[in-house]
This record gives C-alpha cells, structure tokens and sequence, in this order.
C-alpha cells in the first residue's frame, strides 16, 4: 500500500528521505524553502555529491511518483505522513543546536493541517524537543489532536545514504502512549517493504527515540577519539595504533569498524551532535555524565594539531616558504561535505603558518572554494604535488589510497609522504624510495 507523503527539508537528510520514499512505492512531496536547491532537484540533480542518489531522483521524477514544491499548502492538502529532515546546526558562539528550522516547519505546517495527520521528526534534536513540537503541532492545528506526532531518527551515513535509508540497520519509532498506535501503523505502512527484510523494528517513548539518535553519535565519536588517543601513546612510545586496532578489534566486544585513527571526526554531524547533547545534558542537571564527551572533543582537535606538527617537523621544523600537497579536502571519501572537514582544517593552518598549500579533492573542490578561497586549489594529483616539499593525505579517497608512488615522484621537490587516515601501504612508498610518516604509527 502507497502513502502519501511529504518530506520538509531537501539536504542531505531531506533529499534522500524523499527519494528514497518514492522508490519504495510512495508518492512523494519534498518541500523546502530554497528554491534554487527545489529548481536543481526538480530537473533531476541534486545539489550535492552522494553515490547513486542522482538516479533514484531521476527514476522517480520520471516516473510521476516524485515532486518538489516549496508550498505548504500544497504539501498539506496532498499528503497524510509528514517527515521534517531539517538541519539543526550548532548555534553561534554556543554548544547548542539551533531548531529554528524544525519549530519552523512546525509553525508553518501545523496551521494547514485540516485532517488526521502524523507528523514523524527524523531530523536530529536534542531530547524534550519532539514532546515540545506535538503540543504545539495539536495547538496550532484546526484538525487538534488528531495531529500525532512520532519521532523516528535518521542514521544514514553520507557517501551510503541509499543504503542506509532502504536497508538500515534498525528502525527506531518513539511516540507518546496516546499517540502510539496510529503513529505505529503510519510507520508500518511507510516502512512496509524493510519491515517485512526482517530489519529490527524498536518502538519507543518520544525522549528514548531522540536519545538513541545522540547517543549513538556520542559513541562513534568516542571510539575514534579513543583510538585517536591511542596513537597519541604509540607515538609516544614507538608503538603502531594500526596494528593495536588490528588486533583490539578482533575482539568482538570492541570491533574493527570506527577504528581508524588519524586526523579524526568532521563533518555536519559528530561535532555539533556531540556539542548539543553535552549543552542538552547540562539543562537537563545531568552535564556530569557527558562531561568525557569534552575529552572525545578535544582529542579530536588535537589530532588535527598534531597533524600539522607532524609536517612541521617533516619539512625540518618550519613550515614558513615550503610547498605542502594536500590530497582531500571532504570530511571523508565519496563525499563533496567540508563542514568541519579535518582535512580543511588542517590545511587552513599550515598556510597560516607561512606555507604555500595546494589542495586536490575529487568531489569537494567547489565547497571548498566557497569556504577557504584563499588556499590554493589545484586540477589534478600531479599538479597538487608539483615542487612540493611534503604530500599529506588528509581524505582516503580510492584514487589517493591506491596512488602510485612512482607517478608523482618527479613532481614533487622531496620525496616525503604523511598519511593522515592511515590508508596507505607504508611499505610500496618507502619501497619507492619516500620518506613516510603516519599518525601513531612506527
Ligand atoms: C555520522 C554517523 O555515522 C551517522 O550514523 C549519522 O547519521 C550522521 O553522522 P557521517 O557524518 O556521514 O555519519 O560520517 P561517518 O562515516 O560517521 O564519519 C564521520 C567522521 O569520522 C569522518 O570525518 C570520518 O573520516 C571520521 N572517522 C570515521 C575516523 O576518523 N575514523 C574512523 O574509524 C571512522
């Protein structure tokens, strides 16, 4: 059975969601307030980098079960499911996250809705936040409390977002007791064709649902700083972070995945999800709990420091005059996002420090213009390297990963290679006669 669905929000979150809803079957609404991104996702492209996701929009648009508006009205009187994917982005000058664009879709929507609806949040808030939005949604609503609002979190991970929404690895619905039912059955219809996958299906309180969200987040971000930690100590002790991953992780307890050390976490989500729940936490009396979460920050700063320390010392000491390479520039592979991109980041420091740095990404070039135009930027792998007296790896996109050390060997100035994900094979670059170093590694 087909529902009838409107997706608030065409991001990253927002634009998949929709499309993905349509291809399971459903008829699609995707409304947002930025007509350029509605005019770009009308004509089949979407506005930002994400493997296979431009055929899914195309499939769907052509196939009539998937349109974009930027009408409300529209949206309200077709649909009778109502996703909100907004972002929810760090405030300015605090650890909290703004709602300003989940409360406004909630002010703007509520007062249209004349018949029964469900409302289910999948954008990430900090708890409290959906109780907060179904009074006000019922309050605002002429058709009141037949207005029922769930929460149902979003865990895709950019560069899989396809996978991720159609084969997830768990569901997670929270409601209110008076709402459950309905908000229950909604979902089932929506998620039918997962449902019946056997994907686990948790059914929770509304404040469960949006915790399980920030938790999960919290603890990816603790187990790279950890790990990040980890090669602090290596380094310290002339041990090797990879193979103790290597070797920790077959211990299923801890697992091999979210082990990689190197420069550490960016992105739209694990900092400012790990900054919300910490402000979130302190409101609530609890910020004892979550004050490590300030420790996993602050490791993870640190490895990006220590990244520029490393090349420091690479190129004898001082950055000031010398050419840096830097191969990445998105937070990670198969991605063009450079929201607080590490590997920008670290960039932007080493040309503060007096060197020239010349920055080659596959998919992220434009973003990072758009952020950091006063770096350099150069076409290709080659030319990033030409005359450069170190290449850092910042990225592990395939093409750096699988690199032949002999194919930029005669443009650089020094032979001199520091791997900052740990993606590399240590033995082909020094075999080739590079000076390699990785973080926390021997
Ligand atoms: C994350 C969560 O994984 C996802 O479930 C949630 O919905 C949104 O936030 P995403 O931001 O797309 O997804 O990226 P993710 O794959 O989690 O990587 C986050 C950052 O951690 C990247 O910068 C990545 O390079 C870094 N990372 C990841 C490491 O440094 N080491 C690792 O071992 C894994």
């Amino acid at each position: 059975m087909s529902s009838r669905i409107a997706v608030f929000g065409t991001g990253y979150l927002g634009a998949t969601h929709a499309a993905c809803m349509a291809e399971l079957g459903h008829e699609v609404i995707g409304v947002d307030v930025d007509e350029s991104k509605l005019a770009k996702l009308e004509s089949g492209e979407v506005p930002f980098y994400e493997p296979g996701l431009d055929e899914v929009l195309k499939r769907n648009i052509a196939n009539g079960r998937l349109r974009f508006s930027s009408s409300y009205e529209e949206a309200a009187e077709f649909a009778d499911v109502y996703f909100i994917g907004v972002g929810t982005p760090q405030k300015k000058g605090e650890f909290a996250a703004d709602l300003k664009y989940v409360d406004a879709v909630i002010e703007t929507l509520a007062p249209l809705l004349r018949r029964p609806a469900v409302i289910l949040g999948k954008s990430t808030v900090p708890v409290g936040t959906a109780q907060r939005l179904a009074a006000r949604a019922k309050e605002l609503a002429p058709a009141g409390a037949e207005v029922e609002l769930g929460w149902n979190p979003e865990f895709l991970r950019e560069g899989y977002a396809i996978q991720d929404t159609l084969h997830p690895d768990r569901i997670v619905l929270g409601a209110d007791s008076a709402s459950s039912e309905r908000v229950e059955q909604v979902a089932r219809e929506v998620y039918a064709k997962l449902l019946a996958e056997g994907i686990p299906f948790l059914i929770t309180d509304l404040a469960t649902s949006e915790l399980v969200k920030t938790a999960a987040n919290a603890f990816l971000a603790t187990k790279i700083s950890f790990i990040n930690a980890m090669a602090e100590v290596c380094e310290a002790a002339g041990a090797d972070v990879a193979t103790l991953a290597d070797a920790i992780g077959h211990d299923v307890r801890i697992g091999r995945r979210f082990l990689n050390a190197g420069i550490g976490f960016g992105g739209g989500c694990l900092p400012k999800d790990i900054r919300a729940f910490m402000a979130r936490a302190g409101e609530l009396g609890a910020d004892q709990a979550l004050t490590f979460l300030r420790e996993v920050d602050a490791i993870n700063m640190r490895s990006r420091t220590r990244m520029v320390e490393v090349a420091r010392e690479a190129v004898g000491g001082s950055l000031l005059g010398s050419r840096v390479a830097v191969l990445g520039a998105a937070f990670k592979p198969d991605s063009d996002d450079v929201r607080d991109s590490p590997a920008l980041n670290i960039a932007g420091q080493i040309q503060l420090q007096g060197a020239s740095v010349s920055v080659f990404d596959p998919k992220a070039m434009a973003n990072s213009r758009a952020i950091f135009p006063t770096l350099t930027y150069a076409t290709d792998i080659e030319e990033a390297c030409q005359g450069a007296d170190v290449v850092l790896v910042l990225t592990e996109w395939k093409q750096f990963r699988e690199l032949n050390p002999n194919s930029i060997s005669g443009q650089v100035r020094e032979k001199r290679i520091i791997d900052g994900r740990n993606c590399l094979d240590a033995a082909r670059w020094r075999a080739a006669g590079w000076e390699f170093h990785g973080l926390g590694r021997k």
